[in-house]
């Protein structure tokens, strides 16, 4: 049974603990450069004591950008710039982890607080849009992607892998593959999307063909000591879900042969007609699922929003890491709350730096620390 604060070692990479920062988009590149904004929040997010920080849906070309701010990896100047953020979360005492992915039909969108809704065709800053079919999500994404051609294929699985590359040479050291939330990974596997009619579509073996693919590229150049991870979208909450979660299985069990190390569970996005029973580790069961009949390592995310329910989802081996979003954009030191809530000895020193932990220790009373 693991506690929150007990290590987790895959391939030759040990987290000093179980609790993760989930990759989470800034929307404050530009041209896909990091900036000073970047080089602040992540060591910052670090510091507060998680044992793995993800840098958020980073892009593998500029058309794979939710928005026009999403930070990229399609040049090597991007790569410089990340490697400096990298050193820095590691300094800052976790390992540092990226995602990199690419927005399918969800691209050339405005950032949340201007909409969160495609740009128009005719706006300077718009992009065409590609996608396994010409369907469009719908809703506030209403834009037709132009279907991808075998060619295209081939040059967005190129990018993953040169960007897997260009994150590794940056010195990142858990890289997880972005094919959840209705990107273009998503979109291959899912009903909604896909309704191609060559090898990339039709059964799942169709459906997941380029999820596969690109996870064995992107293995081959990624080490074998690093762990290589994917986020998949294991339920859409669309009234088809026993479906998608046995698809879901399968394809994980593809993965862990291709060389996955982990999965990260989390939602289709797929659709805008779910229904998504938003309440308290929404998603525990299911990763538990994908955990027990894939065989692998997860981790998952959502509303897992108290002490105990870190605690007992833990407790319960319903997934391996827990990952805390917006508890860490309030409080980069959640994990020091967190530590104190489940009454860990000496939380100071489990999750803070020790030059904040020493004075703590030598300020507040044993009881407070
Ligand atoms: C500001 C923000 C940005 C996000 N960006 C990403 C992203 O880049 N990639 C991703 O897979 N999920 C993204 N997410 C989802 C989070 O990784 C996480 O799964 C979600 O916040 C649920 O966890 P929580 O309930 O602990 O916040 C984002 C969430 C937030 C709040």
């Amino acid at each position: 049974m693991a506690n929150a604060f007990d290590t987790f070692t895959l391939k030759d990479i040990t987290l000093k603990n179980r609790i993760v920062v989930p990759p989470m988009c800034q929307y404050q590149a530009v041209d896909g450069m990091p900036n000073q904004w970047h080089e602040v929040h992540y060591p910052s997010l670090a510091r507060g004591g998680a044992g793995l920080v993800i840098v958020e849906a980073t892009a593998v070309s500029p058309e794979g950008r939710i928005t026009p701010a999403c930070l990229g990896l399609w040049n090597d100047a991007q790569a410089e710039a990340l490697a400096g953020i990298a050193a820095s979360i590691r300094r800052s005492g976790a390992v540092p982890g990226i995602q990199i992915g690419h927005a399918g039909r969800k691209a050339s969108a405005h950032v949340p607080w201007q909409g969160d809704d495609h740009m128009a065709e005719d706006d300077p800053e718009a992009w065409e849009t590609i996608s396994p079919s010409a369907i469009p999500f719908g809703a506030n994404l209403p834009r037709v992607p132009r279907a991808m051609t075998p060619a295209d294929i081939r040059r967005v699985q190129a990018d993953f892998v040169a960007a897997a590359r260009r994150a590794l040479g940056a010195g990142f050291e858990w890289l997880e593959l972005h094919f959840a939330h209705g990107y273009l990974g998503q979109s291959f596997l899912s009903v909604h999307a896909n309704k191609r009619t060559d090898e990339y579509g039709g059964d799942l073996a169709g459906r997941g063909r380029f999820l596969r693919e690109t996870v064995a590229a992107v293995r081959e150049v990624w080490p074998e000591r690093l762990p290589l991870t994917a986020r998949l979208g294991v339920i859409e909450f669309d009234g088809r879900d026993e479906a998608t979660l046995a698809d879901a299985v399968s394809l994980t069990r593809d993965f862990r042969s291709l060389g996955l190390d982990l999965l990260d569970v989390s939602l289709g996005f797929s659709t805008p007609d779910a229904n998504i029973p938003w309440g308290p580790a929404l998603l525990a069961p299911y990763a538990q699922r994908i955990r027990n009949e894939a065989g692998i390592p997860v981790s998952s995310a959502w509303n897992i929003d108290t002490p105990e329910l870190v605690r007992d989802v833990l407790a319960r081996e319903q997934m391996d890491l827990v990952m805390l979003g917006h508890r860490h954009l309030v409080n980069p030191h959640y994990p020091y709350e967190l530590a104190r809530a489940l009454g860990v000895e000496n939380p100071a020193r489990t999750t803070l730096p020790p030059s904040y932990a020493h004075w703590l220790d030598r300020y507040r009373a044993s009881d407070e620390r």
